[in-house]
């Protein structure tokens, strides 16, 4: 048995791939994508504020002599890189929808933003000097494994070797959670996927990367922060729950970072 055939595939919808990269090109989805899903007080904007927070530690720890270059592959509206600003040398964003890419301009991300193709050759990262820090946010989940793949071959391309700096991906749907008791309930739905520690280290390995280091961003689901009662504490409790060791096992999001092994 080969890696590849090693690591369960995650049984999405047929043409999960076609419909997930069109369902974020138009208009009203990258509107609603930066206004509504990332709200201010939302689950998604909670947990961008610690995933904020995490990697500007992270760059200052990591780099401590010489800004990285920031690949972000399927940046969407941008918030990755705006969350680095003023930490890194220079920034690059690629994506498959031109209208995510213009609602990140419009926000005012200081990025060179690039349109790429949704299938095919694997897209070339910018040229660039010095180290890079290519991320990964909310991609890996909801897509197929060509395009998994495809992503892993990307940062693989920006950083051909351990020194070249690191890459950071992101798992919002980590299967051991609390997220998967919901599962039976989505079953058969279109957006409802769910990505083991085990398909993520795998999916890493098979692209020469090995993880330094796994953290959690949410132990909750939505619901407990949107209930009128409970989401204050709820809110506080899930941010000090993320910071307890070996939390990252069970949380629902999960962000790895890694480095090209050897
Ligand atoms: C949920 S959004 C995440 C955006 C951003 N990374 C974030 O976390 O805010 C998913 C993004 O992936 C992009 N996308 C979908 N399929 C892709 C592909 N095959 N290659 C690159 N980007 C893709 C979509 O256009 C969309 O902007």
């Amino acid at each position: 048995m080969n890696d590849r055939t090693a690591i369960p595939v995650q049984p999405l919808s047929e043409t999960v791939d076609e419909n997930y990269a069109n369902a974020f090109q138009n208009a009203g989805a990258a509107d609603k994508y930066a206004h509504v899903t990332y709200a201010p007080g939302s689950y998604a904007w909670h947990i961008n504020r610690r995933q904020r927070a995490y990697l500007r530690g992270l760059i200052r720890r990591s780099f401590p002599d010489v800004r990285p270059t920031l690949h972000d592959f399927a940046c969407g509206t941008g918030r990755a890189i705006r969350n680095v600003d003023g930490l890194v040398w220079a920034a690059h964003g690629y994506d498959t929808s031109p209208e995510m890419l213009a609602k990140a301009a419009e926000l005012g991300t200081a990025a060179r933003l690039h349109t790429v193709a949704t299938g095919g050759p694997v897209p070339e990262p910018a040229a660039t000097a010095g180290p890079a820090l290519v991320t990964m946010f909310r991609l890996l989940l909801n897509v197929d494994d060509d395009v998994r793949e495809r992503a892993l071959a990307f940062a693989a391309k920006a950083l051909p070797s351990a020194e070249t700096g690191l890459l950071v991906v992101e798992n919002h749907g980590h299967r051991r959670s609390l997220r998967h008791l919901r599962s039976g309930r989505h079953a058969g739905r279109r957006w409802f996927a769910e990505l083991s520690h085990a398909q993520v280290t795998g999916l890493l390995r098979r692209h020469g990367f090995e993880v330094l280091a796994r953290r959690a961003f949410s132990m909750l689901t939505p619901g407990w922060y949107e209930r009128p009662l409970l989401r204050r504490p709820a809110r506080a409790a899930d941010g000090l729950a993320c910071r307890l060791p070996g939390s990252a096992a069970w949380a629902v999001n999960v962000v790895y970072v890694a480095r090209r092994a050897g």
